[in-house]
């Protein structure tokens, strides 16, 4: 398997590739399916429909990966927490964690992660359909950013009920991360045992903390997490996506084994620091897929800086939803014609 491979940093016939939130509203076959299912949230608990939808990038795009169809948030949403997706806002947890009696409420540990039968549900359908030679991306949310929403009670800009609590009781902020920590390392272990053969674990909030509190509250939980599931599963490769800590690669380690290289973070940089130790994944330009021309110029650009080895092409965030989808072809296409020179 390629994408497994050159997770390892393993020679490969070409650099694979695969694009975050490759699943979703730019591909009109996914929208057929989501108003078939109702809402997102149904679509989530609809292992059928949700193993459909996963499929899809494969089969239309052609991307090296699925990645499991679900959401980050679905963890929080098990553990207790009542969640909707609002049109035009996004997630909203209606009652947020502001004290100790709200934590204790929620559930933790093996019986959370239990609750997520769905989405083993989902990876065991679509591991049966999915070409042999092709991977399956299970992945999570890391604590740092589900607490943030779990606090918050929904996106935030200015994070400021969160970092509230870490200055004025750090202590209990520690409490809820370890609390979530516990419920993904069973949620991770579970996907790993349902069939996923890579994880990735998303913290797309992470630039919010300044460098060593960043550390302090995130950064070691990644890690606990990682250590947890390479000792349980060696032959499982790990992927981790910091985003926006482009400043602070000097001090990443663990037992992971890619590193998501977000794409405000230049991609020589990412190489010097952590090229030797880590295979790379990423780093282009979201938007760049409004233009074909723009596309190409990143994708010639990355290729001549990593060689076409230890990395793995893909976008440094997500897909956006007006995205052509030829456009999304295009980029697929020419990252294996590039990397295959
Ligand atoms: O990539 C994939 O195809 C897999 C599915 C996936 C989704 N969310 C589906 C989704 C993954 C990997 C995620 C992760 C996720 N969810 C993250 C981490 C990655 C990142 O983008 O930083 C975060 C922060 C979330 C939380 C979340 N879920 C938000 C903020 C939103 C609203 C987004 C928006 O643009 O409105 C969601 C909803 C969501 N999750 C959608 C999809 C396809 C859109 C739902 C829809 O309207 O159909």
């Amino acid at each position: 398997m390629i994408f497994v491979d050159a997770c390892f940093g393993k020679e490969t016939p070409y650099t694979p590739v695969w694009m975050m939130r490759q699943a979703g509203r730019y591909l009109p076959e996914y929208m057929e399916v989501r108003k078939k299912a109702g809402n997102f949230l149904n679509l989530c608990h609809s292992p059928k429909l949700a193993s459909e939808v996963t499929l899809q990038p494969v089969d239309i795009v052609g991307v090296d990966a699925a990645i499991i169809f679900s959401d980050i948030l679905v963890v929080p949403n098990e553990m207790g927490m009542e969640l909707d997706f609002v049109k035009g806002e996004g997630p909203v947890f209606e009652k947020p964690i502001r004290e100790k009696k709200d934590l204790d409420k929620l559930i933790g540990g093996k019986e959370a992660a239990d609750k997520l039968d769905y989405v083993y549900e989902t990876i065991k359908l679509t591991r049966e359909k999915l070409d042999k030679d092709k991977a399956l991306i299970g992945f999570t949310g890391a604590p740092w950013t589900l607490a943030t929403y779990m606090i918050e009670g929904q996106g935030t800009k200015t994070y400021s009920v969160v970092k509230k609590m870490l200055y004025s009781n750090p202590q209990f902020l520690h409490e809820v991360l370890k609390k979530v920590s516990e419920v993904v390392k069973h949620y991770l272990a579970n996907q790993i045992r349902a069939g996923v053969d890579v994880v990735q674990i998303f913290d797309s909030w992470a630039a919010a903390l300044e460098k060593d509190a960043y550390f302090e509250f995130s950064w070691r939980y990644i890690k606990d997490i990682v250590s947890y599931i390479k000792k349980e599963f060696p032959n499982t490769p790990i992927i981790v996506f910091p985003k926006g800590i482009g400043a602070y690669l000097d001090d990443i380690d663990g037992d992971f084994d890619v590193f998501g290289v977000d794409w405000g973070t230049p991609m020589e940089l990412a190489k010097e620091k952590l090229g030797a130790k880590y295979v790379l994944q990423g780093n282009m330009e979201p938007c760049r897929l409004y233009s074909k021309v723009a596309t190409k110029e990143a994708v010639e650009k990355i290729s001549s800086i990593m060689q076409n080895k230890r990395h793995i092409f893909n976008l440094g965030h997500g897909i956006l939803p007006d995205v052509p989808v030829e456009n999304a072809k295009y980029f697929i296409s020419l990252a294996k014609e590039v990397t295959k020179r």
